[in-house]
């Protein structure tokens, strides 16, 4: 694609490190782990790889509470390993995109035990501290995302710090320019090594309102919901000031070569979430769409959601689409695996560039875990509401041999109980399986122009069918998803009422001829090429 950079027409694939491949037998993925399976995402036929943070950590937060922004936790290698991997993804063609974490550090971060040590310390202004309300208690009733109040009391030094997330994560202070620097700086020490650019995380919530307003109540919170939604964060993120900061990370970014790429974190409404573009396209390249993470999964609402989001995107601005990542519940257990078929037709077709979560393309699902092995702070936190993401976070099943090829150790979290089914070597023998599908898709995707960078032409929604195009000069490719149990009847367009099927998310009907309509088999998605020359 002469015009748009790989970031646009490429394909993201997320990986989550502990979980990828292990290659010293500790149970934890890592980076020599991920190294030796890079030829799988070749032929899987991704364009880049995003991994979570493997930044020195406590693990509090597994590896999203940092102790040095510019190392490699021993649990996942050295740095020597990064750059190995780093070589050995850019030799195949492969991007690497890394997880950059500036809103927080770990309280083990040597800036946070200085700027803790004392209040005149010089870095005491790095991190927000607050004194105690006027009675005593924290500062203000902001919450943390984590469960219980936002503030931590340092009783040496009288001060609350202000956390985002768990006590071991203190916000770094974004207002403070010296901060801004040094984490500036951060980004140019991985640029400088070659990483192709960032997902940074929670990106909306640099920066927070400079008075401390209380957050107002949630009318509509109730028991069972998590503790974070009693109120709206209306105070503590989405700052109007936060745009300056995106920008700046935007320039560090513009030092370098131009296909670098700043992805951002960010879960707003969607009027919201088009702002992180800037208003003159100087914000993220690409903020995080999740809307497909929480849309009811029907024909209706994803066409609604579709249509409203090519129409809020600014001029210019890149769309893209996330079915699930490492925070959320996985597609295949939202959907079912039936569904999750016609979930990857979909995320591979509409416009905009696709960020696919390790394990989707196996239809892998959530992992029970059972009490005594969670992992998760969240879980631990607010036990009991479903908000633990270690079931999505649980080991890559290989192959059929011990421990399904993740390791020769313990696995950190539980394999899928089907693994032995449910694995990478037997899916890609299998010529119907998801993993077929993906890679079908992935490479009818590559192939087509109209895919990768074509118009989106909305057709139309008929019960649980929704229809739409994508368009390049002449390539018209029709797509057809049925969300339903029941057969649909696709038609093509009045315009174009022939073409040829590439592909069925069933993988048995390519090449059939359509005059005027197909039927579509439940949960059977399509994608037609319709012949060009039209009606005559
Ligand atoms: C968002 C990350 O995706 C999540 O895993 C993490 O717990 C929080 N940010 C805090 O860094």
């Amino acid at each position: 694609m002469a015009d748009t950079l790989w970031w646009q027409h490429g394909i993201v694939y997320h990986v989550y490190p502990r979980s990828f491949q292990d290659s010293n037998g500790d149970g934890v993925g890592d980076l020599e782990g991920i190294r030796r399976r890079l030829d799988y995402l070749v032929e899987l036929g991704v364009d880049a790889v995003w991994i979570s943070p493997f930044y020195p950590s406590p693990m509090a937060d597994f590896g999203y509470d940092v102790a040095d922004f510019c190392g490699v936790d021993p649990l996942f290698g050295t740095l020597d390993d990064f750059d190995r991997l780093l070589a050995a993804a850019h030799r195949r063609g492969l991007k690497l995109i890394l997880d950059f974490v500036p809103n927080h550090s770990s309280d083990r971060h040597p800036w946070f035990e200085e700027s803790r040590a004392s209040r005149d310390n010089p870095r005491r202004d790095w991190y927000i501290w607050r004194d105690p309300a006027p009675g005593g208690g924290p500062p203000n009733n902001w919450l943390a995302n984590f469960g219980g109040s936002a503030w931590t009391l340092d009783e040496p030094t009288g001060q609350y710090y202000y956390h985002a997330f768990l006590p071991q994560q203190p916000d770094l202070n974004w207002r403070n320019p010296q901060v801004r620097a040094a984490m500036c700086d951060v980004l140019r020490f991985w640029l400088d090594r070659g990483v192709d650019g960032f997902r940074v995380d929670v990106i909306w919530h640099l920066m927070k309102d400079p008075q401390f307003r209380d957050n107002p109540p949630n009318p509509g919170w109730h028991p069972g919901l998590p503790g974070i939604d009693r109120l709206l964060q209306i105070h503590s993120a989405d700052h109007p000031d936060v745009h300056d900061v995106v920008a700046q990370l935007r320039g560090v970014i513009e030092e370098y070569p131009r296909d670098r790429v700043l992805i951002g974190e960010i879960y707003l409404p969607v009027e919201r979430l088009v702002a992180y573009y800037g208003e003159e396209l100087e914000g993220a390249h690409l903020p995080f769409n999740f809307q497909l993470i929480f849309a009811a999964w029907n024909a209706a609402e994803i066409a609604r959601i579709v249509i409203d989001y090519e129409a809020e995107l600014p001029a210019g601005g890149w769309p893209n689409w996330v079915l699930s990542n490492h925070d959320q519940k996985r597609i295949a257990t939202r959907v079912g695996v039936a569904g999750a078929r016609v979930a990857a037709m979909l995320l591979l077709t509409l416009r905009g560039t696709p960020t696919m979560y390790y394990g989707s393309e196996i239809g892998l699902k959530d992992v029970p875990i059972p009490p005594e092995l969670v992992q998760d702070p969240r879980e631990k936190n607010e036990p009991g509401l479903g908000l633990g993401r270690d079931p999505a976070r649980t080991p890559m099943p290989w192959d059929g041999s011990a421990n399904a090829g993740f390791t020769t150790g313990r696995p950190w979290l539980p394999l899928n109980r089907d693994w032995r089914r449910r694995n990478v070597a037997a899916l890609a023998a299998d010529p119907r399986s998801i993993l077929t599908l993906y890679r079908r898709l992935i490479a009818l995707r590559r192939r087509r122009a109209a895919l990768q960078v074509g118009d989106y032409v909305h057709a139309h929604v008929e019960g649980d069918l929704y229809a739409y195009e994508r368009r390049r000069g002449g390539e018209r490719l029709f797509v057809g998803l049925n969300f339903g149990h029941e057969e649909q009847t696709l038609t093509l367009p009045d315009d174009a009422p022939r073409g040829r099927l590439c592909l069925s998310t069933h993988l048995d009907r390519e090449g059939e001829a359509i005059e005027r309509s197909a039927r579509l088999r439940p949960a059977e998605g399509v994608v037609v090429e319709l012949a060009r020359g039209g009606a005559q």
